[in-house]
């Protein structure tokens, strides 16, 4: 099958401070997006979360791996990767609505004045900023400047949208506000997203899948966690589905113990990922009767067989 977004193999490496060896951050990374899936990824702070999406985005270099995009190799930037980062980046000399129509004029530059400032306009009203679009980012709250880099970010429509702990800095009354419009947007756009965050409810609410790393150095993508929580999801409603606390104990005791415990295990197994068993990600439902914690480690096992054999080469009689 083939995927939208393909990652394979993927590893970055840093010569070490000493200079006589090197630093692994993560290796062995492998996972697939969806066209229009909504996937997050959490993991300890360096293991490598930015950096992966950095990669995505074409903004940085992977030592070893492949990204693909729609049958194509990520090579630069694109303006069909759109990023959202942490520290909101927005141009301060702009009013709102500028800000926006910047990224609106570069991705359509046939379009006349009114064209860009009408769908500029539509996605500032879907995050509620109708009526501070004159506003410069200094006029603006956190809030509201991380609305406008959200606005910003899908009304250029890009096929990929990469989101960097879009809600780290704000509070989470403002978060709760924020996470809810960027649900709408998305429902509205269908755009493909894949997120970072710190925030286990976060991602229950917003994604279809949760990545989990294990923690660096030589991190792992180790497990990808579906969310079989019905859509539309709300903050209220969300927490009463019967699946909700499987799911976040789940994500809970990976972040908790797993995450170190594969890390170790990875460290003892060296290079070897025929033994280290969170080099191929594990597919987890929390919301199913007998996904529970002690069946994990068979589980590992059987589903690193399986990959491991379909990887053998097929022997072909003479
Ligand atoms: N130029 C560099 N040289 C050496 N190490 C680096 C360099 N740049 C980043 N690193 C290391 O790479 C690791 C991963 O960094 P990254 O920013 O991707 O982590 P992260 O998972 O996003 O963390 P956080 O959750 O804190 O944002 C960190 O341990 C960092 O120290
Ligand atoms: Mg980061």
């Amino acid at each position: 099958m083939k995927h939208f977004l393909q990652v394979q193999g993927l590893a970055k490496r840093y010569p070490s401070p000493d200079g006589k060896g090197r630093l692994t951050v993560f290796e062995d990374a492998n996972f697939t997006v969806e066209k229009g899936e909504f996937v997050c990824v959490i993991g300890h702070s360096g293991c490598g979360k930015s950096t992966i999406l950095n990669i995505l985005a074409g903004l940085d270099e992977a030592s070893a791996g492949t990204v693909i995009m729609n049958g194509k190799e990520v090579a630069g930037p694109s303006l069909q990767r759109g990023v959202v980062f942490q520290n909101y980046s927005l141009l301060p000399w702009l009013s709102a609505l500028n800000n926006v129509a910047f990224g609106v004029r570069a991705r359509w530059p046939e379009w006349n004045k009114w064209q860009v400032t009408e769908h500029s306009m539509k996605f500032l009203e879907l995050v509620s900023l109708k009526d501070a679009i004159n506003r410069k980012p200094a006029q603006l709250s956190g809030g509201m400047r991380q609305r406008v880099s959200i606005a910003r970010a899908f009304a250029t429509q890009p096929q990929l949208l990469l989101l960097d702990e879009p809600f780290g800095a704000l509070d989470a009354l403002t978060r709760g506000v924020i996470q809810e419009e960027l649900l709408k947007i998305w429902h509205e756009t269908k755009q493909t997203v894949f997120m970072i965050t710190h925030d286990v409810d976060e991602a229950i609410l917003l994604s279809d899948r949760v990545l989990l790393m294990t923690n660096g150095p030589h991190a792992r993508v180790a497990e990808s966690v579906k969310i079989a929580i019905p859509r539309p999801r709300d903050r209220n409603s969300v927490i009463h589905h019967p699946a909700y606390y499987r799911i976040r104990n789940h994500l809970v005791e990976f972040l908790l113990s797993r995450s170190r415990e594969l890390t170790d295990h990875a460290a003892r197994s060296g290079e070897n990922m025929n033994t280290d068993p969170a080099a191929i990600p594990l597919e987890v439902d929390p919301s199913l009767e007998n996904s529970g914690i002690p069946d994990l480690a068979l589980k590992r096992r059987t589903a690193r067989a399986q990959v491991i054999d379909h990887l053998k080469p097929t022997s072909t009689s003479a």
